[in-house]
């Protein structure tokens, strides 16, 4: 699933870029939701977790935070490389299911993962790392496809499968599909409590103001309908 994930952001980095930065459910609502959920990061080591093209990244060091980051496709790391010159070799081509061995052990004090994890299958060996990574009492900020919502929108038959779904985005003059994983809410929950970490916050999300003069009617939609869902996460030990 990494290499298909890998070709398929490589495929479409410069129209996904286009779009993220002022599409209503990138812009105007993951993203504030994300920020929202942050702790006080200022001189804080955060390891931002499929960074793609950086933008969240960039928010991370205007808010005071030292960085590393990476991302499996060469192309969105190019444009974070370009967005943050200073940090380039601080921004790594790596997997997120192989050992992050550029991270030490207890050494980052957060890790901040935007609609990056619905493409991983296993995620207890990426959590065991985030744990390994993390500083006692450490936090992981992460966003996701709402997993009691993401089976309907796959048309998918039953809730309690966990399953690789796909879509076609269509964007800006590109066509193209992209596979992503439905889990339980309480497959979360496992994942969490058998990589050391519980949960300290969740959000439901709602669009900010702002998102409605961009797409009047997702804007509605999104006030009335979850989506995506942020957990804040602490390790244990
Ligand atoms: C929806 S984009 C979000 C990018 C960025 N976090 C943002 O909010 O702009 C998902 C990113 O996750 C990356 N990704 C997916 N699977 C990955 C993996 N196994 N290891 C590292 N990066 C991965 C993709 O290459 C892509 O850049």
């Amino acid at each position: 699933m990494s290499k298909l994930t890998r070709e398929t952001y490589n495929k479409m980095a410069s129209h996904y870029m286009i779009k993220n930065k002022k599409n209503l459910y990138n812009n105007y609502y993951e993203r504030p939701a994300t920020i929202s959920m942050l702790p006080d990061i200022d001189k804080k080591l955060i390891f931002d977790a499929g960074c793609g093209g950086g933008i969240l990244l960039e928010e991370l060091v205007k808010q005071g935070a030292d960085i590393v980051a990476c991302d499996i496709s060469e192309k969105m790391i190019e444009y974070a490389r370009s967005r943050l010159p200073k940090y380039s070799n601080k921004i790594r081509i790596a997997d997120l299911t192989e050992p992050l061995d550029f991270i030490d052990d207890n050494s980052v004090d957060g890790v901040v993962s935007s609609l990056a994890l619905h493409y991983i299958d296993d995620l207890i060996p990426v959590f065991t790392e985030f744990n390994r990574i993390l500083k006692s009492n450490g936090f992981i900020v992460f966003s996701t496809h709402h997993p009691v919502v993401d089976w309907k929108w796959f048309d998918q038959e039953n809730y309690f499968d966990k399953k690789l779904n796909s879509e076609i985005w269509h964007l800006d003059g590109l066509d193209i599909e992209v596979h992503s994983y439905h889990r339980t809410l309480t497959n979360f929950f496992n994942i969490f409590n058998k990589s050391g970490f519980y949960v300290d916050k969740l959000l439901e999300p709602l669009p900010v103001a702002d998102g409605e003069a961009v797409n009047a009617v997702s804007y509605q939609f999104l006030m009335r309908n979850p989506h995506f869902i942020i957990f804040r996460l602490r390790k244990i030990k």
